[in-house]
C-alpha cells in the first residue's frame, strides 16, 4: 500500500524530504508543507497563493474545470432557483438549510435588527455628499465596533448568533444610507412590513411619506443576486477577513477589511468597472478596438467582467444570471447600446482563441452590472450590493477560524531581493 506522502528531492545535494498528503472529502488533495521550512531550510513560494490552500473549511466547495460551486453542500442552481437568501444566509452561519420555523425567528431577527444606532447618523453627516458610497459603508460597519463593544469578543455560540445576525441585518441598511447621504437625500428607515431585499430597494428608493410598491420580478432578481454573491471559497476578500480573524480581531474589523479589499477593480469592484467599460466603448464598432487592446501585452486595458482565478470554464453564477438578465430585460422592456456592446463583446470572447485558451469567460460581474442597471441600482453601489451578498459568507469564514483549537496567525514568509547588509559609510 503506497504512502500518502510526496517526496521532494533537492537535486544540488540529493537530499530528500517527505511531506503528507491530506485528502478532501470532495476535490483536490493537498500537501502537507507546514514542516517544509523546518525540514529543508527553504520557503515555497506561490505568488497570489494559486496552488496554496490556506484553510480547512467545510462552507463551500468550488470546482472550477467543471463550473461547480455548492454552499455547505448544496449547489448553487438550487439555492438560486429554489431558496431564498435569508434560507442562504442561514445556511452559511448555522451548516444546515432553515426549517420554516427557523426561517420564520431568521426573518423576525432581521426585521428587529434592521434599524442602526442614531449615532451613525453623526458620522455619516461628517461625509460630504459625492463620497463614494463603499468609503462611507466601510466606515459604518467600523463604527458599528465603538456601539456593541461587548460583541469585541465572542466567547459563546449564543454570542455569536446575535453578532452575525446584527451585522447581516444591519448592513442593507448601512448600504441604503451610505446612497442616500452620498447624494445629498433624506435617509429612509427599514419597514418592518416588507422582506429583507424588498426592504433594501425601498430604502433605496422611497421618500419621506411616500408608499412605493416594488415589483417582485425586480426583488427576486436583488434576492438571487444577494444569493449568488453570498460565499466563494478563499477568494481576496474573504482571505482579508480570515487574516484579521487569526490575529483576534473582531468582527467589525474583519468585515470592514473584507469590504476594503472587495472594492478593488480585480475583484469585487469589477461589476462598477463592467459598465463603465461599456460606457467607454460607447457602440458595437467599436468593440474590436477593445478586444485587441485587451489582448495587447503592451496595453494594461483588461476586459472587466473577464476571467477567474478558479472558473477555467463558465462561472455557473453567470450562467444563472445571464437568464435573469435576458428575462428582466424583457419584463422592463430593456435594450440600448450597452446591451448590444456587451453581447458583440460576449460572442467575440467567447469565440476568440485569447480568451478560450486562458479560460477568460464571462464570470460574475459580467452579468451583475447590467441587472444592477435595470434594476435602477446606481453603479457606485454595485460593489456594496456585492457586499450585502457576502457579509453572511464573511462571518461564517471568519466564526469557522475562530473556532479552531489552535488558531495559527497568518504569517507568511517572502522570498527577500533586497540588498544584502551594507557598511553605513
Ligand atoms: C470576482 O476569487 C473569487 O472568487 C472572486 C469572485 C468572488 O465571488 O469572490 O469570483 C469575484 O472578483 C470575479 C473577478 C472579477 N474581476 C474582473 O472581472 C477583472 C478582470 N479580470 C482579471 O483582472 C483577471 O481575470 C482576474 C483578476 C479575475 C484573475 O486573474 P488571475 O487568475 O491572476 O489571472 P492572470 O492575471 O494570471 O491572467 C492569466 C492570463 C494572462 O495572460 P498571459 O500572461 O497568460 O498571456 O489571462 C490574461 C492575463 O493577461 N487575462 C486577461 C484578463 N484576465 C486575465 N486578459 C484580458 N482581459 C482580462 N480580463
Amino acid at each position: 500500500m503506497s504512502k500518502n506522502t510526496v517526496t521532494v528531492i533537492d537535486n544540488r545535494n540529493g537530499n530528500s524530504y517527505e511531506f503528507n498528503i491530506l485528502d478532501a472529502s470532495i476535490g483536490p488533495s493537498v500537501v502537507d508543507i507546514s514542516t517544509f521550512y523546518k525540514n529543508t531550510g527553504m520557503f515555497t513560494y506561490d505568488e497570489g497563493y494559486t496552488s496554496t490552500a490556506s484553510c480547512k473549511s467545510d462552507i463551500t466547495y468550488i470546482d472550477g474545470e467543471t463550473g461547480k460551486l455548492m454552499y455547505r453542500g448544496y449547489d448553487i442552481s438550487y439555492m438560486a432557483n429554489k431558496k431564498t437568501f435569508l434560507d442562504t444566509a442561514f445556511l452559511l452561519l448555522n451548516g444546515d438549510l432553515p426549517t420554516q420555523e427557523e426561517l420564520d425567528n431568521f426573518t423576525l431577527e432581521m426585521k428587529k435588527r434592521s434599524f442602526v444606532h442614531e449615532a451613525v447618523k453623526k458620522l455619516f453627516d461628517a461625509f460630504p455628499d459625492r463620497a463614494h458610497p463603499m468609503a462611507i459603508l466601510s466606515a459604518g460597519v467600523s463604527a458599528l465596533a465603538t456601539l456593541y463593544f461587548k460583541h469585541l469578543d465572542i466567547n459563546t455560540s449564543e454570542e455569536f448568533r446575535e453578532m452575525s445576525n446584527r451585522i447581516v441585518a444591519k448592513i442593507p441598511t448601512l448600504a441604503a444610507f451610505s446612497y442616500r447621504y452620498s447624494k445629498g437625500l433624506p435617509i429612509i428607515y427599514p419597514d418592518l412590513n416588507r422582506g429583507f431585499t424588498e426592504n433594501f430597494l425601498y430604502m433605496m428608493r422611497a421618500y419621506p411619506h411616500q408608499h412605493i410598491e416594488l415589483r417582485d420580478v425586480e426583488i427576486k432578481a436583488l434576492d438571487t443576486i444577494f444569493t449568488l454573491h453570498a460565499d466563494h471559497e478563499q477568494n481576496a476578500s474573504t482571505t482579508a477577513v480570515r487574516n484579521l480573524a487569526s490575529t483576534m480581531a473582531h468582527p467589525y474589523a474583519a468585515i470592514s477589511a473584507g469590504i476594503g479589499a472587495l472594492w478593488g477593480k480585480s475583484h469585487g469592484g469589477a461589476n462598477e468597472s463592467v459598465i463603465r467599460q461599456l460606457e467607454m466603448i460607447g457602440s458595437v464598432d467599436k468593440v474590436d478596438e477593445y478586444i485587441a487592446r485587451a489582448k495587447d501585452k503592451n496595453d494594461p486595458f483588461r476586459l472587466m467582467g473577464f476571467g477567474h482565478r478558479v472558473y477555467k470554464n463558465f462561472d455557473p453564477r453567470a450562467t444563472i444570471l445571464k437568464d435573469i438578465r435576458d428575462d428582466l430585460m424583457g419584463e422592463l422592456n430593456i435594450s440600448g447600446k450597452l446591451i448590444e456592446v456587451a453581447n458583440k463583446i460576449e460572442h467575440i470572447a467567447l469565440n476568440d482563441e485569447y480568451f478560450v485558451s486562458r479560460g477568460l469567460y464571462p464570470n460574475i460581474d459580467f452579468y451583475s452590472g447590467l441587472i444592477l442597471q435595470a434594476l435602477k441600482i446606481p453603479k457606485e453601489m454595485f460593489a456594496v450590493i456585492f457586499v450585502i451578498g457576502r457579509t453572511p459568507g464573511w462571518i461564517a469564514q471568519w466564526n469557522e477560524l475562530q473556532q479552531q483549537k489552535n488558531i495559527k496567525i497568518a504569517r507568511p514568509r517572502q522570498l527577500y531581493n533586497g540588498p544584502t547588509e551594507r557598511t553605513p559609510k
